[in-house]
């Protein structure tokens, strides 16, 4: 089989690390029967300063007529607006439907509190439909935002959720060291203030939960604020969490946080059939252009990708190979408290490979 792979660096370090995405996806063994092809293609701030458009037309055409999937680097964005800018990544989920973000977070073998979950987080309504209007009142300025949450989104999201659970749980029982003893899914949600909106994505994913081919999930409720507290207090305790994206968004950052570095952890943006791996780091400019970005959030983010793309003995591969250079850590980047440059940490890694 051959995959077709576009690879979008965009800035900072995200020129750093997608190149190492690229090398790990070459260096698999040809046994897997696996080949790759690379199409490289542009978006970011940098892209906006030259072109006018911060994702050209011609990436969306081309990753959605000519490519399996993608590696998306970090693109910088500036802090106050500026006309005609916006986010590429937000626009690529949107024009490719890709519609949940899948964020996995491990921690590194010994740690006193192993983790082991992954946040599977709504990725195209809630809050982020940004409808806001401002208005003038009497008493000063009013702001507004819509949030909404749709039983089709819900649904399918909670659906993922379960799939995950499920995939999980058999990579467990072919043989996988782990912290869990069964497959679980954690909807997550605020219903007991907004009724309507969290009401709407509790009983939806309840329902799409219940379905037959998921009796074998657990399946569990946690308040997000009480799931915040749990979170920090009790990591092992999870195993697949799912949210709305506002939610879900400040909970996967936070996650990240528990294992140490935002160097280490990868995300996907998943549609039917497409998947975007991606760095959770952003283009980290106060290190760009010094060779110590740490490149293993990419390497995972690779293998998440090959995981939704049904090639899961692949992704095992590098999974493992990013295992053994972090439990041995002698070649680790200085985020780790290493002073390995991000080459020879991918050297050492391809070489486990
Ligand atoms: P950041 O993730 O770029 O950096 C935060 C801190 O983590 C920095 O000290 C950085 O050096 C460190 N760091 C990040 N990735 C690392 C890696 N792979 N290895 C070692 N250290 C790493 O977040 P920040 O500084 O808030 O934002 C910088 C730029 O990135 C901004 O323009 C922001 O808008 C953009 N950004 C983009 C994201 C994306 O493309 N998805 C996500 C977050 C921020
Ligand atoms: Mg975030």
């Amino acid at each position: 089989r051959t995959l077709r792979i576009g690879l979008i660096p965009g800035d900072g370090i995200g020129k750093e690390v997608i190149p190492a995405g690229r090398r790990i996806l070459e260096a698999l063994p040809a046994s897997l029967g696996l080949k790759f092809e690379f199409i490289n293609l542009r978006a970011g701030f940098e892209t906006f300063e030259q072109t006018g458009a911060a994702l050209p037309d011609e990436t969306v055409a081309i990753l959605k007529s000519d490519c399996d999937g993608a590696l998306f680097g970090a693109v910088s964005s500036p802090s106050t607006a500026v006309k005609g800018y916006s986010s590429p990544i937000v626009a690529l989920r949107k024009k490719l439907d890709l519609y949940a973000n899948v964020r996995p977070v491990k921690s590194v073998g010994g740690a006193a509190n192993p983790i082991d979950m992954v946040i599977v987080r709504e990725n195209t309504e809630d809050l982020y439909v940004k409808e806001e209007r401002t208005y003038d009142t009497p008493e000063g300025k009013v702001a507004e935002a819509i949030k909404r949450i749709s039983q089709r989104a819900s649904s399918r999201i909670a659906t993922m959720a379960g799939e995950i659970a499920l995939r999980r749980q058999k990579i467990r029982a072919a043989g996988a060291p782990s912290i869990h003893k069964g497959p679980l899914v954690t909807i997550t949600h605020k219903s007991n203030v907004l009724s309507q909106t969290d009401g709407l994505f509790r009983s939806t994913a309840r329902d799409a939960l219940a379905a037959s081919r998921f009796s074998s999930v657990a399946v569990e409720e946690q308040i997000v604020d009480s799931m915040v507290y749990k979170l920090f207090r009790q990591p092992e305790a999870y195993d697949v969490i799912v949210a709305p994206n506002l939610y879900g968004d400040i909970l996967s950052d936070g996650a990240a946080a528990l294992v140490g570095s935002l160097g280490l952890v990868p995300s996907a943006n998943v549609g039917e059939g497409f998947a975007i791996g991606e760095p959770c780091h952003g283009s980290a400019p106060d290190i760009m252009g010094q060779d110590i970005a740490n490149p293993i959030a990419t390497l995972r983010s690779a293998a998440l990708m090959l995981e939704f793309l049904n090639e899961e003995e692949a992704a095992a591969l590098i999974y493992a190979a990013v295992d053994a250079n972090l439990e041995e850590g002698k070649l680790l980047s200085p985020d780790l408290g290493g002073k390995a440059k991000t080459s020879e940490v991918i050297e050492d890694i391809l070489r486990r490979l």
